[in-house]
């Protein structure tokens, strides 16, 4: 039995009164959540604020990217020895805007993955296709070819500690969600695609759909057999919203 998760990527958005205010909200309404498992990806500067303001509630604590390095001369870049510092337990790699915004190759993704892992915490290994990929039919391929470059390097087994957020880039911030039938075969395939190696890891794997999700969606997303949480931005801001979403995960 996977546990549902629902994470909110926040993204670059917010000061910090506004992330007062939503983790205030969020704390008011997490009681009412039975069975997924909630998660809040802050900015990095806000991590720090966030982590005490969660203290003693069921919000569990992520960060939107994590450095490939464990520690030196990388101007910039925060390390999962510094997110552990302040309490983050998930740390998103390879999100779309990363990937096809800042160029981030499929091996560099796994090294983040890896880096992750190492620093204790549990990557959001984000993948998904271009529209020009999913009109060309080549979603699965892609979604293969982004698992393989941390399968290949790390093992399969390497994934049971992780959790997997399919996300169409053709329904991130646009409002074209996946219908629930579309994102379920993807989902398929990757549980699949991870069965070929390793049966167990692939049962145990959850699998996020991102893109999209919203209060008015979440449910009928989240009842397909493989859809096993959301990774959600822009409902992720609002406190009604995401716990609906949330609710919706069980
Ligand atoms: P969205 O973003 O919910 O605003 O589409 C999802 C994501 O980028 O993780």
């Amino acid at each position: 039995m996977r546990q549902p998760i629902v994470a909110g990527n926040w993204k670059m958005n917010g000061t910090l009164e506004s992330v007062r205010e939503l983790v205030a909200g969020l704390k008011a309404g997490v009681g009412e959540v039975n069975a997924a498992e909630v998660v809040v990806c802050a900015p990095s500067i806000y991590l720090s604020e966030v982590s005490s303001l969660v203290e003693g509630s069921a919000i569990k604590l992520g960060s939107q990217d994590v450095s490939n390095a464990a520690s030196g001369a990388y101007t910039g870049e925060i390390s999962g020895a510094m997110l552990n510092d302040f309490g983050t337990q998930y740390a998103i790699v390879g999100h779309s805007e990363r990937r096809h915004g800042r160029g981030e190759s499929d091996e560099l993704v796994a090294e983040k993955f890896k880096a992750a892992q190492d620093a204790g915490l549990i990557p959001i290994l984000c993948i998904g296709e271009l529209l020009e990929e999913r009109e060309e039919g080549v979603t699965e391929q892609v979604c293969a070819r982004q698992m393989d470059a941390v399968i290949n390097a790390y093992g399969v087994e390497s994934l049971k500690n992780s959790v997997v957020a399919y996300e169409p880039v053709w329904a991130i911030g646009t409002g074209k969600t996946a219908s629930p039938e579309q994102a379920q075969e993807v989902h398929a395939f990757v549980r699949a695609h991870v069965a070929k190696q390793d049966a167990g890891v692939a049962a145990g794997l959850r699998i996020q759909y991102g893109g999209s999700m919203n209060a008015g969606n979440a449910a009928e997303l989240l009842a397909q057999e493989d859809i096993d949480g959301g990774l959600i931005g822009g409902a992720s801001l609002k406190a009604d919203d995401f716990l609906t979403i949330c609710r919706a995960g069980g």
